[in-house]
């Protein structure tokens, strides 16, 4: 149930219910079940079909839906209680990725890109991964660390033994700081104290944040205890901050797919070059980086959608891939028999409710498509989404190379920049991609030449 979003309960929801025309043929595709993810055929449709799909498929209300993408999901009005100094807001591509499947459920997974390729590329992952049950995912809970920072502590093991002493009563003032929180059943649970050395100690207290992102919660726990933190250790209180790496926050989403999925007589082979392909992220940060850069395709993607902080994702993704002193890939992959495997795991600080999500019609559409309310189930879909980017990325990588798919779907951007409309997009894209002359003035000649066959007329 997401605030302010209408959702029809899934048995209203069914194949005869859908719209005439293409998008109903979609429908009626005899994979497809009721809100399954399975899409077949959407990127065909026109935006108007798409639209109608997914609010059936969502049992969304569609004239909602397109008020609410319509409008690019958030008004500068409602922008302006946002932030600071609006003076509008800024669109990005909202994007639905097809035949997810996450701990035995089909999801519909809202994503915000502005990659050509990322939304196409994961769900015929996904599409791989379903063969064989789709992905399976777990999450560690939902708590955030806040860090709370010493100077000058003279001696830092007297100043651990007084502060673990009073760790149950620095627990109740922090919870008496996020009553709120508390009374809905999360709140501190632990103080962990750590001896920087050089007479800095950083106390930990680590806050259960349910279904917030909980910066500001968090923020307001280690405020709250700095003072009498800094009093019990004898020394001077410093920051009072979240961590970024949240590692008690996790996520670890693992897949099978069987070669077959990956290739038809290649499969074993094509297998065996992404394991190779994995294998060489772990020995080189200069390739890990990129091969964690394919996983945030798709996470970061359904953190915007879901008006989360990805700037915070981010951070924590990158430092957890650190975590041994030496940067590493998220992701591994190996083979298990006839299948290949993989797995990922990183911190995920996700929110379904307060922050952003209070004010973002996008957001919370993006919620309602999910139909999920708990962070952590966000989180695991988020994760899913990732590790699909990835297989995707390793397998264009480790066969013909990514530039194909990708130069045929920047061709339909440039398509669009020389002005091409409607089936135009298509069938201009196609010509300049065939041609090996993606570029403005070889999209404005095709489109001018379409337009001519078109009339009739013969080019110059
Ligand atoms: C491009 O956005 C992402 C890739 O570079 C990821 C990778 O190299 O694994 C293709």
């Amino acid at each position: 149930m997401v605030e302010g979003i209408h959702v029809k309960p899934p048995e209203v929801v069914s194949g005869r219910r859908a719209a005439p025309g293409r998008a109903a043929r979609v429908l009626c595709d005899p994979l497809v079940t009721e809100r399954s993810s399975r899409l077949p055929g959407f990127y065909r449709l026109s935006l108007e079909e798409r639209r109608q799909l997914i609010a059936e498929r969502a049992g969304l209300d569609v004239d909602e839906l397109v008020a609410i993408v319509g409008a690019g999901g958030l008004d500068a009005t409602t922008a302006d209680k946002v932030v600071e100094n609006v003076i509008g807001t800024y669109g990005l591509p909202f994007g639905v990725a097809s035949n997810v499947r996450v701990n035995g459920r089909d999801v519909l997974v809202p994503m915000v890109v502005e990659e050509p390729s990322v939304i196409a590329a994961a769900s015929n992952a996904a599409r791989m991964v379903r063969g064989s049950g789709g992905f399976v995912a777990t999450a560690t809970g939902s708590v955030m660390t806040t860090q709370v920072q010493l100077s000058g502590v003279r001696d830092a093991a007297a100043a651990r033994v007084a502060l673990e002493a009073r760790a149950a009563e620095l627990l109740a003032a922090g919870a008496a700081a996020v009553e709120g929180l508390v009374a809905r059943g999360g709140g501190p649970r632990e103080i962990e104290v750590r001896d920087l050395g050089e007479g800095f100690l950083v106390v930990h207290v680590h806050v259960d944040c349910l279904d917030a992102m909980g910066a500001n919660l968090v923020n307001s726990v280690a405020e709250a205890l700095g003072p009498e933190i800094a009093r019990l250790a004898g020394g001077q209180l410093g920051l009072r901050i979240l961590t970024n790496l949240s590692d008690r926050r996790r996520v670890r989403v693992t897949c099978r797919v069987a070669t077959t999925e990956l290739a038809e007589a290649e499969g074993p082979a094509v297998a065996d070059a992404i394991v190779l392909a994995a294998r060489f992220a772990e020995l080189d940060p200069y390739r890990a980086a990129t091969h964690n850069k394919g996983i945030m395709n798709g996470v970061d993607a359904v953190v915007l959608a879901t008006g989360n902080d990805f700037r915070a994702v981010e951070a924590g993704a990158h430092a957890y891939a650190a975590r041994s002193g030496r940067y590493a890939p998220l992701s591994r992959w190996w083979r298990d028999g006839d299948a290949l495997a993989g797995e990922l795991e990183l911190p995920l600080a996700l929110g379904t409710v307060g922050g952003t999500l209070r004010v973002h019609p996008g957001a919370r559409l993006a919620l309602a498509l999910l139909g999920v309310s708990r962070s952590t189930e966000l989180a695991m879909i988020a994760a899913s989404v990732g590790l699909a980017s990835n297989l995707a990325a390793l397998r264009a990588l480790a066969t013909e190379g990514i530039q194909r798919g990708h130069m045929s779907l920047h061709a339909r951007s440039v398509a669009a920049a020389a002005g091409a409309t409607g089936d135009e997009v298509e069938r201009v894209a196609r010509s300049i991609a065939e041609a090996g002359a993606i570029t403005l003035e070889g999209a404005a000649r095709a489109l001018s030449a379409l337009r001519d066959a078109g009339a009739g007329r013969t080019p110059p």
